[in-house]
């Protein structure tokens, strides 16, 4: 997935020859209506000062995702400026610098530089020079490296490959400098950098996946895509069909999977440390909803916006591309992901409203909504990872409507039924900087999904509280095994593109769900 060729250079970014250098800056003013006070994040005050007085006040605001394109001249090239023009970046107010700003500043940077039709892009570090007259957060050099390969990576990509009128621009050289530093700083960066490769890379990977429409991507052809990363990166895959899971009893899910002419696919994926794991270690199941394409079954979705159902795969692309990573970067802990792979499909064998199926459990569910089907699949794909051995529990679906209209589309839904669990999820946010925000799914709400006639029901009693009576019903399959839930659906496509990302699939959970499972590496 690497399209572009990206590398680190440790050197001085003003005096490095390039095409085009990016140098981010910020917003040193504080108060509401403040003038903008744009710095140049260069350690050359120089270069600094020289940039600035090329634009004209308020030309250039330094505001998140601004930028500002200047050839070099005289004025520039007297300053030390090797590069022919110089692209400033704006990350938004000196006091809200952080690793996220970093990361959107870098993509912003790439995003630019394409628009344009340059293939040689660099990207300075961000430095402060005395001229910045705001405090700076003090960032890892580690995390400032991976944050900058990320945003660069993720940025890069456009889904326009169904487009005949697509441009196929894109950088072929991308170079980060980084100052010369100490080595074992530059030791730190060099990690960073790698690591926001491999997980940029992965999460690239998840996108190209949701990206498909739904004729192309079926369940099947989700299985042979995972397949074919697992034996390129080395994991045990294993892609299973409608015999296996009957043969399993999973009721639920094959309830789905019957109502379609495409047959289903149970996939599951195997890392181990090389070391092995000792008797007791921890075994993370992450378990991912794999709709191809989501029409509401006989309870059937308005024609209006069903065309997006083709993303409700997203949480199983996450798993499969978190997957990618975690084999890459190997963390010294065992990991099983199992995929629900089906579509939902209104048919003359569909499962219909009414119908009571017996999970793989043994708990019975009476279906009152066919579009409900997510958690059906995954009430099976939960049950399963335990039997498998799986200690601790991770899912990622496109559960519900009800978790958009909750928590819109900056932030995604998070549940959980164990405080440390959850707690270690929340630390790797600070790292993968994507928005998750803490919903409720105590006992109280249990009654939410009892049903007169079977064990429980596939939706709530009523809309309210939607995405929390569907975690409720997934809660009922995990157990007393802590569990994390992750509720996607708002986060999963972005509808509106910034300057630093397209329109298209996000790619949203993967990072977060590396980095969890990085947490539990002995
Ligand atoms: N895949 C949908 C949820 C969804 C909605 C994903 C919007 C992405 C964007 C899910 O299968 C679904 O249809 N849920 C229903 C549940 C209801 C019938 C209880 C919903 O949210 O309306
Ligand atoms: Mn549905
Ligand atoms: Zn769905």
């Amino acid at each position: 997935m690497e399209s572009m060729n990206s590398k680190l250079t440790f050197a001085d970014a003003a005096g490095f020859q390039t095409p085009m250098l990016a140098v981010f800056a910020v917003d040193c003013s504080t108060g509401k209506n403040a003038e903008p006070r744009p710095a140049l994040l260069s350690s050359s005050r120089d270069l600094a000062d020289a940039a600035m007085r090329l634009l004209t006040p308020g030309e250039f605001k330094a505001g998140l995702g601004d930028t500002a394109l200047i050839h070099a001249t005289d004025a520039l090239k007297s300053a030390g400026l090797q590069a022919e023009r110089l692209l400033i970046v704006g990350l938004g107010k000196a006091r809200d610098f952080s690793l996220d700003k970093i990361r959107k500043g870098a993509g912003t940077a790439v995003r630019a530089a394409k628009a344009r039709s340059v293939r040689e892009l660099a990207i300075a570090f961000p430095e402060s020079n005395a001229g910045v007259d705001a405090p700076l957060a003090e960032l890892s050099a580690r995390l400032t490296a991976r944050a900058l390969a990320e945003g660069a990576e993720l940025a890069e990509l456009d889904w326009d490959t169904y487009r005949n009128d697509r441009k196929d621009i894109s950088i072929n050289d991308l170079s980060l400098i980084s100052k010369v530093i100490d080595k074992k700083a530059e030791q730190e960066t060099r990690a960073g950098f790698a690591e926001g490769l491999t997980v940029a890379a992965a999460q690239n990977f998840t996108r190209s996946l949701v990206n498909e429409p739904g004729n192309v991507l079926t369940p099947t052809e989700l299985g042979a895509r995972a397949r074919a990363m697992c034996s390129e990166a080395g994991l045990a895959c294993e892609v299973y069909s409608s015999e296996k899971i009957q043969e399993l009893k999973m009721e639920a899910f094959w309830a789905v999977a019957k109502g379609s002419a495409e047959p289903p696919a149970l996939i599951v994926i195997t890392y181990g440390p090389a070391a092995g794991a000792p008797a007791g270690a921890p075994v993370l199941g992450l378990v991912g909803k794999g709709i191809t394409f989501d029409t509401g079954g006989i309870s059937i979705k308005p024609a209006d916006g069903m065309e997006k159902m083709k993303y409700d795969m997203a949480g199983a692309a996450a798993m499969i591309g978190a997957m990618h990573a975690i084999a890459r970067l190997k963390p010294a802990v065992k990991v099983i992901a199992v995929v629900c792979s089906a579509e939902n499909m209104p048919d003359g064998r569909a499962m219909k409203p009414g119908d009571i199926v017996t999970a793989m459990s043994g708990t019975t569910i009476e279906i009152v909504n066919t579009d409900a089907e997510g958690r059906l699949v995954l009430a099976d794909g939960l049950h399963y990872a335990k039997t498998l051995g799986c200690t601790h529990l991770i899912d990622a679906a496109t559960l519900t409507g009800a978790c958009v209209v909750a928590l819109g589309v900056l932030n995604a839904g998070l549940f959980s039924n164990d405080e440390a669990t959850c707690a270690k999820f929340v630390r790797a946010l600070a790292i993968s900087g994507e928005g998750f925000w803490p919903l409720p799914c105590t006992d109280d709400y249990r009654e939410r999904i009892t049903s007169e006639i079977a064990d429980i029901m596939n939706t709530g009693k009523n809309r309210w509280g939607g995405a929390i009576s569907a975690a409720m019903f997934l809660k009922e399959f995990v157990g007393d095994t802590p569990w994390v839930h992750l509720d996607i659906a708002g986060c999963a496509w972005n509808e509106e593109k910034k300057p630093w990302t397209p329109y298209g699939p996000s790619g949203i959970a993967v990072r977060s769900i590396v980095e969890w499972v990085r947490s539990y590496s002995a």
